[in-house]
């Protein structure tokens, strides 16, 4: 036998034993490289044949031809069987149960969102409507309506974001509403006198950012127009949505206040008992009653009408329930500051 036909046959038994040895992909890849490959024995003698007679390459080139076809058979069929086996095992590893109670921690609401839905089910159970107007506001609404002046300090650009485009059909200027108090406005013109609405919403300051202020956050309205409305009821609607919000008594107290929109305006205030201990008054709502200018625009006559308006941050009142001291906590989307509640 000519040597190179014996060398052959030996390659061919080398590859066969490796190839029955071979279990993974990972390992069938190596074995193609080492048995198939470029530097394959196989490769090799494929070389040698430029070196040889014709006769001797008629004799040994159709063996070299035919083992080579045998083992890419073989070792594409490993290859599917293997990627088939491997597929199914991964498959089995992924498997689901999706009846399985979850181990991991449900989702929850955020706190802001918590706290509307309480104040929202709160007043809704006196009688309120819940209510909510656009955040691009027209100036109107904003502030002529709400009897803030042209020249009043409110409408500086250092408060305000104006919109260099006017209101889509009038044309009238816009603004990012400042405060939720146009729904006021827009609540009295939509549905009259009497009117009990709950307003919260987003709003918007052009203002410097730090643990207790952002450029965007939230408010509540409220507003009550009706015959014979005054400030003890007033008085009587926060007491009672303080107490129910933060679950104890509360004890309340009214200063004169300057809001245009309102006359005679207050701050009112609840005494808070911090985590040490100790007390201390904390400026929780501006409220008053309805300015007849107001009634007036709102085409309500205040001859026969009077009402009382408030408004508070729901944002800084979150955070005092829950004794949050960083605004940016509550909307960082931190896992860690959520995952509490
Ligand atoms: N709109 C006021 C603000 O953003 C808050 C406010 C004060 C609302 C008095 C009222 C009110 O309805 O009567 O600071």
């Amino acid at each position: 036998m000519h040597p190179l036909l014996s060398q052959l046959n030996a390659i061919a038994a080398q590859a066969h034993t490796a190839l029955s040895a071979v279990t993974t992909l990972p390992e069938l890849e190596a074995y193609t490289r080492a048995h198939l490959g470029k530097h394959s024995p196989l490769a090799q003698m494929n070389k040698q044949l430029g070196t040889l007679s014709t006769e001797e390459k008629r004799s040994i080139a159709p063996a070299l031809q035919a083992l080579r076809q045998e083992l890419e058979a073989h070792t594409h069929t490993l290859q599917e069987t293997l990627s088939t086996a491997a597929m199914q095992a991964e498959l089995a590893a992924q498997w689901y149960d999706l009846t399985q109670p979850s181990t991991a921690r449900k989702g929850s609401l955020h706190p802001i969102t918590r706290m509307r839905h309480d104040i929202e089910d709160l007043f809704s159970s006196m009688g309120f409507r819940i209510a909510d107007g656009p955040h691009i506001e027209t100036e109107w609404h904003n502030f002529d309506a709400l009897n803030i002046p042209p020249t009043h300090p409110a409408r500086d650009m250092q408060d305000t974001f104006f919109l260099r485009t006017g209101h889509a059909n009038t044309r009238e200027n816009t603004v990012l509403r400042t405060h939720t108090s146009p729904v006021q406005v827009r609540s009295m013109l939509q549905y009259g006198a009497p009117v009990r609405v709950v307003v919260p919403g987003r709003v918007f300051r052009n203002e410097a950012t730090d643990a207790t202020h952002d450029t965007a956050f939230y408010q509540v309205e409220g507003l009550v127009v009706d015959t014979h409305i005054h400030m003890g009821h007033l008085k009587a609607t926060m007491q009672t949505m303080l107490e129910r919000l933060f679950g104890t008594e509360v004890t309340v107290r009214m200063r004169p206040a300057y809001f245009p929109f309102v006359e005679p305006g207050i701050e009112l205030d609840m005494l808070y008992t911090k985590a040490d201990g100790t007390e201390k008054w904390l400026e929780i709502v501006g409220a008053g009653m309805v300015h007849p200018h107001v009634l007036r625009s709102c085409g309500i006559d205040p001859s026969v009408y009077s009402g009382f308006a408030f408004g508070f941050g729901l944002t800084r009142l979150t955070m005092l329930r829950y004794g949050i001291t960083d605004i940016r906590d509550l909307f960082s989307g931190s896992y860690s500051v959520l995952s509490q509640f």
